[in-house]
């Protein structure tokens, strides 16, 4: 099959790799009708995270058919149309069973394949899915395919963002990075009841995205925490939720939260040390809370939302391309070129 791969930061390449095959009876095999690029897929590709095998099969975004399943494979079946998280679970071991289904003990990433080891992606005319029947679910007839597949990735995870930071009613809220995500956490800040959400970001497309929705944009380069400032006595945002994933917007996020508030990050991280300090935290009464979204546990309600209407979340698609313009897509996506803000693949559409 056709498939882009990692080949070394900032160089992929499309090409032809072997047709993944069911290795367990637990598998089956999706092909892909739709895969979307993420800000996660960006860490590996500008060398931030290390350690992929060449040859990886990148992405980790996916809606497909299942055209082959395992003997022991309960609940789905060739033709079934699924969306996936970007884990694999099993459903019931100790983290599964207590919705931490991103910490799965068997669970895997998919485009992760290091020393041999772990799972290709997704950005490919197939993919393997073991653990197949805790880890996708069918996508809801009637729903735009495009809005399903963000349900999997960007939308919960934006959502669980919301969620981590105790978003209520009466929150102010900064969300940091208008990207998919930091997008995405804006309506999860909404449906939580939150009527004052700032969005921070420095690129004017993306701001212009987070207004669309109902947040007030504050440019990066206009004093966010001034701005915060201003609209809270002095105090600073209840929460803040971290959509970025650098030093820069952890410091951001510290200086904008008022004491005793919450920051929430979903932001992929790879530096060694926190930006500030246990002094600052201790003086602070800061909550911090950090990590991959528990996926599986919240699609089908988040799959909901989207069938919901309520949001125009095929907005943040700017870019549609054939998966065998995959290379290029991650140049603009990487760049912000062309006021690209979402890319998805086809890789029927070569
Ligand atoms: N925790 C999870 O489960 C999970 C899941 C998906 C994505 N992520 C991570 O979420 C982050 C966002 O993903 P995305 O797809 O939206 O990526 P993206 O790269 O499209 O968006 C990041 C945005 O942050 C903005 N930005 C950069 N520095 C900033 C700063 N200091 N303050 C405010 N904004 C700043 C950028 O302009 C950009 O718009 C990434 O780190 C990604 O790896 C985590
Ligand atoms: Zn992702
Ligand atoms: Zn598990």
């Amino acid at each position: 099959m056709r498939a882009l791969t990692f080949q070394k930061p900032y160089r992929l390449a499309y090409e032809e790799v072997p047709d993944p095959a069911l290795e367990t009876a637990r598998d089956v095999v999706v092909r892909v009708e739709l895969a979307a690029v993420c800000g996660s897929d960006l860490h590996v590709y500008r060398g931030h995270e290390t350690g992929l095998d060449i040859g990886t099969v990148m992405g980790h975004e996916f809606l497909g058919e299942i055209v082959d399943f395992g003997a022991s494979v309960d609940t789905l079946r060739a033709g079934d149309r699924v969306v996936s998280p970007f884990t694999t679970s099993c459903g019931s071991c100790f983290y599964c069973e207590r919705g931490l289904t991103a910490r799965c003990i068997e669970g895997a990433l998919f485009g992760w394949v290091e020393g041999g080891e772990g799972l290709h992606g997704s950005q490919a005319e197939y993919v393997r899915v073991p653990l197949a029947d805790a880890t996708v679910t069918r996508a809801p007839e009637g729903l735009d395919p495009e809005v399903a597949l963000l349900a999997g990735d960007v939308l919960a995870t934006g959502y669980y963002c919301a969620e981590s930071g105790g978003v209520g009613p009466e929150s102010v809220v900064a969300v940091l990075g208008c990207g998919p995500v930091g997008i995405m956490a804006i309506v999860g800040s909404l449906e939580l009841g939150s009527e004052a959400v700032y969005a921070v970001d420095g690129v004017a497309e993306r701001l212009e995205l987070a207004a669309e929705l109902g947040a007030t944009p504050v440019d990066l380069a206009d004093g966010p925490v001034e701005r915060l400032h201003g609209v809270t006595e002095g105090r600073g945002a209840d929460v803040v939720l971290e959509a970025v994933g650098s030093p820069e917007a952890t410091r951001l996020a510290v200086d904008l939260v008022r004491p005793g508030g919450t920051i929430a990050a979903v932001g992929v991280h790879t530096e060694e040390r926190f930006a500030f300090s246990p002094v600052e935290a201790y003086d602070k009464n800061l909550t911090y809370r950090a990590g991959r979204c528990p996926v599986r546990p919240r699609l089908d309600r988040m799959l909901e939302l989207a069938a919901s209407g309520r949001y125009d979340l095929g907005r943040i698609i700017s870019h549609r391309m054939p998966l065998s313009e995959g290379v290029r897509a991650y140049e603009i996506f990487d760049q912000k070129l062309e006021g690209c803000t979402k890319v998805v693949l086809r890789p029927d559409a070569d």
